[in-house]
Formats: C-alpha cells, sequence, structure tokens
C-alpha cells in the first residue's frame, strides 16, 4: 500500500467540512505552494444559492490572502464514481495562480488520478489580453 499523500488527506479532511446543506455535494480542495505549505478549501453554499462558492475557488482566496508562494499542487476530493474536476470559474481562477501545477482529482473509494491544470484550461483569457 503506498503510504498517503498528505496533500491528498488534507483534500479529503477540507471536504468533511463543506457546508452544503443544498446540493448535499461536499467537495474539499488543498494546494500545496513551492514551500510545502498548505492551503485548504470546502465549498461553503448559501441559502441565496447564487452566492455558493466552490472549494477550489475558496483555497485558492486564503492561499492568495496569506501569502502563498508559487502553488505547485492543487487536490479535489469529491464523492463521485467519476472523479470531479473543477467547474469553469474555478479553472480560470486556477489560471491566473496555479496555471502551472499538476491537478489531483481523488474520490472516497480512493480513485484517483493526475492531471495538469493546463490540460483542462486549454485556450485562457488572462492577463496577456488586458
Ligand atoms: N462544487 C465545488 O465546490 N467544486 C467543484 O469543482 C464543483 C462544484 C460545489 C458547488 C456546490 O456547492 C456543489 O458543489 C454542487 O454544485
Amino acid at each position: 500500500m503506498p503510504s498517503p499523500d498528505p496533500l491528498i488527506e488534507a483534500a479529503l479532511a477540507a471536504r468533511e467540512r463543506a457546508h452544503a446543506p443544498y446540493s448535499r455535494f461536499k467537495v474539499g480542495a488543498a494546494l500545496e505552494d513551492e514551500h510545502g505549505r498548505v492551503f485548504t478549501g470546502c465549498n461553503v453554499e448559501n441559502a441565496t444559492y447564487g452566492l455558493t462558492m466552490c472549494a477550489e475557488r475558496v483555497a485558492v482566496f486564503k492561499a492568495v490572502s496569506e501569502g502563498a508562494g508559487k502553488l505547485k499542487r492543487v487536490a479535489v476530493a469529491a464523492d463521485t464514481g467519476t472523479l470531479t474536476p473543477p467547474c469553469g470559474a474555478c479553472r480560470q481562477i486556477l489560471w491566473e495562480f496555479a496555471a502551472d501545477a499538476e491537478l489531483i482529482l481523488v474520490n472516497l473509494a480512493g480513485k484517483q488520478e493526475s492531471l495538469s491544470v493546463k490540460s483542462i484550461f486549454p485556450r485562457p483569457f488572462d492577463a496577456s489580453f488586458v
């Protein structure tokens, strides 16, 4: 049995803290920066529905506001057979701060896949246009 990846464990633990009483769809995210610091996030829903914030963006905003270095790895955990990828809005935010990062998707059954943020966001709108 391979030793558990602390970043994946952090994403799974963050998922448990999700505030998702409306969708009941819990997501956890964990980011690792170049110094090995880890920042986590869970989805935080709201009775208005529209103000819901995804786990990935919570994690990115926490990381940025807490002075993270270059983001190297992103882990996303959800309880789905087909691994849950970041939504479109989260891809745009990840692009801004973690374009070169590895993206690891996991579920509760231990299934996991490693890909790149780049591979899921092929034609980004970014600072080069502004
Ligand atoms: N959600 C995330 O947190 N991340 C994703 O990548 C997909 C969707 C959340 C938003 C909402 O609280 C719930 O999952 C259902 O869409």
